[in-house]
């Protein structure tokens, strides 16, 4: 893992997109793993402004989003879908075919599961993952007790993020529907890079749990404690609690010039 911690979350965001973008430079036909909520917004504006002044080009990307409420369809304003649209593909020139999220009124949830994993795997699997991370630890819709070998499946999310994903529902708990369908941690590891990003004193005792806490089922995004290429992009409210949070800011002082991010 490899813990970057910046003062703002701008920042921290716009290094995130530079890493995103130096993919789709080096490999424009890269397969990206997308994320919703609000944390990864200011990474997507970036991206939206680098394709309108400087050229990044995403006609040969293809993305996977990690998750979707079921029972929205595409045109519901707090559906993924609409997110997506709103915050990135309507600003970009990525062909719609593709973009690829679960689809919220699928009729055979176990069917449409396995043809979303096989899609990835057609696609040449995912090139890099973005991450944002729920309070209780989750990543994509994987709540506590999610199996590190999951693959994408229907889960039903737990009260604490029926309550904190409410602000998005007129603040009311009982209009987030209770069931999504969503990547797995294993669909997740799987990708060749993972760059996580949390913001805000909320996510802290996540974060620290992920980063300096035993890997466990119970905090999901701790496994990625064993992917091999994880970045994990602070800003400094977040990164308030981990112990070694001068060690990190150490190792990014002193990193060979050779070293890229
Ligand atoms: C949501 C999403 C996750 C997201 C997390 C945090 O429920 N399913 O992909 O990372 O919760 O959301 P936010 O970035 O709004 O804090």
């Amino acid at each position: 893992m490899e813990i970057i911690i910046h003062d703002t979350p701008q920042e921290a965001a716009v290094a995130g997109a530079r890493m995103v973008a130096r993919l789709v430079r080096e490999k424009p036909e890269a397969v990206l793993g997308l994320a919703t909520g609000g944390t990864p917004l200011p990474l997507y504006r970036e991206l939206v402004r680098m394709h309108r002044e400087e050229d990044l080009d995403f006609s040969r990307v293809t993305t996977f989003n990690l998750d979707e409420y079921l029972s929205l369809g595409p045109e519901h304003p707090q559906s993924y879908h609409h997110f997506m649209r709103e915050h990135l593909f309507e600003h970009i020139n990525i062909p719609k075919e593709n973009t690829h999220i679960p689809d919220g009124m699928t009729l055979d949830v176990p069917a449409f599961c396995r043809d979303y994993e096989r899609r990835i795997a057609e696609a040449g699997g995912l090139d890099l993952q973005i991450l944002g991370i729920g309070s209780d630890g989750h990543i994509g819709f994987n709540e506590p007790g999610s199996s590190f070998a999951s693959r994408t499946r229907i889960k039903t999310l737990t009260r604490e993020t029926l309550q904190d994903n409410a602000r998005f529902f007129d603040g009311d708990p009982t209009l987030v529907p209770r069931h999504c369908i969503t990547m797995g941690i294993g669909t997740i590891m799987d990708a060749r890079c993972v760059l996580l990003l949390a913001f805000g004193p909320g996510k802290a005792d996540a974060v620290a749990g992920m980063v300096e806490g035993p890997v466990t089922a119970s905090l999901p995004a701790s496994i990625l404690q064993h992917h091999s290429t994880a970045k994990i992009l602070l800003d400094s409210p977040a990164a308030a609690t981990l112990q070694r949070a001068d060690y990190y800011r150490w190792v990014r002082e002193n990193r060979p010039s050779w070293q890229q991010d």
